[in-house]
């Protein structure tokens, strides 16, 4: 982390939490949440169903709500899917995109990130773009050609001014919910990589944009990634589920 960029943890519920559990998570997190966040920003993506609330409980709040997917159009003939002006009018600020969930399982394709990170910037929210590799690629070396081939695809629409407005998680499939994590060297040369292709676009914005580590982050090993130079932040999956993990998570980060 450098002192120009201030870090950012996500909370990443995926397919998890009734909004009676958001509820309890809340009341547990929201006492704690006010002793970490003066350094750095904290957002929540819970699953659709429940931006609402915690939108609400968390109006007075130093935190922010994210969903975790959205169609780039604004209405239309597009069963199951949730547009801008529907996440803008309950309040929510910030969005996921291009999650490997969503590749692997939704085919959600860089040509479709290509249009919704732009929607996304255009409309305020800040996008959560994710990238990373699988196994297989790092083994084979393809890591660098993955993330040049996913960073410029899906920021191709970007104009250079917003391309700092856009935060970018690297998460490195393998380790996500799998209790692998990269080690630190592996984060930090592949975040310093990703940071690069930003600077191929434009100097300034890769010293701005902030980029966030993601794949088994946990209490045990939040202060090592989260000192790493080019790492400013985490996007958690499973730790985020307990408020006393992500809080934990989120003091790391501040350090
Ligand atoms: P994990 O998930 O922390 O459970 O590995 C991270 C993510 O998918 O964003």
């Amino acid at each position: 982390m450098t002192p120009e960029r201030r870090p950012l943890v996500a909370a990443n519920w995926k397919m998890n939490k009734t909004t009676a559990e958001a509820h309890e998570f809340l009341g547990e997190f929201l006492p704690g949440v006010e002793d970490v966040a003066d350094a750095l920003d904290v957002v929540v993506c819970p699953p659709f169903t429940a931006l609402q609330t915690v939108v609400e409980r968390t109006r007075e709040a130093p935190v922010r709500v994210g969903a975790q997917n959205m169609h780039e159009e604004d209405a239309g003939a597009f069963t199951g899917e949730v547009s801008v002006p529907m996440l803008l009018e309950l309040g929510v600020e910030a969005v996921i995109l291009g999650h490997s969930e969503r590749r692997q399982h939704f085919a959600e394709s860089d040509a479709a990130l290509a249009r919704k990170v732009p929607r996304a910037l255009a409309a305020g929210l800040v996008p959560i773009l994710c990238v990373g590799e699988t196994e297989d690629e790092r083994e084979a070396e393809e890591t660098e050609r993955k993330l040049r081939q996913q960073v410029q695809a899906d920021l191709a629409a970007v104009d250079v001014g917003q391309l700092a407005d856009v935060v970018i998680a690297y998460e490195p499939i393998w380790a996500i919910g799998t209790g692998k994590t990269a080690t630190p060297d592996q984060a930090q040369a592949a975040i310093g990589f990703v940071r690069a292709l930003v600077g191929d676009r434009d100097a300034g914005a890769a010293q701005a944009v902030r980029i966030l580590y993601g794949g088994s982050v946990d209490p045990s090993n939040a202060a090592e990634l989260l000192g790493l130079p080019d790492i400013d932040g985490a996007l958690v999956g499973g730790a985020s589920l307990h408020a006393d993990r992500f809080l934990a998570i989120a003091a790391a980060a501040r350090a």
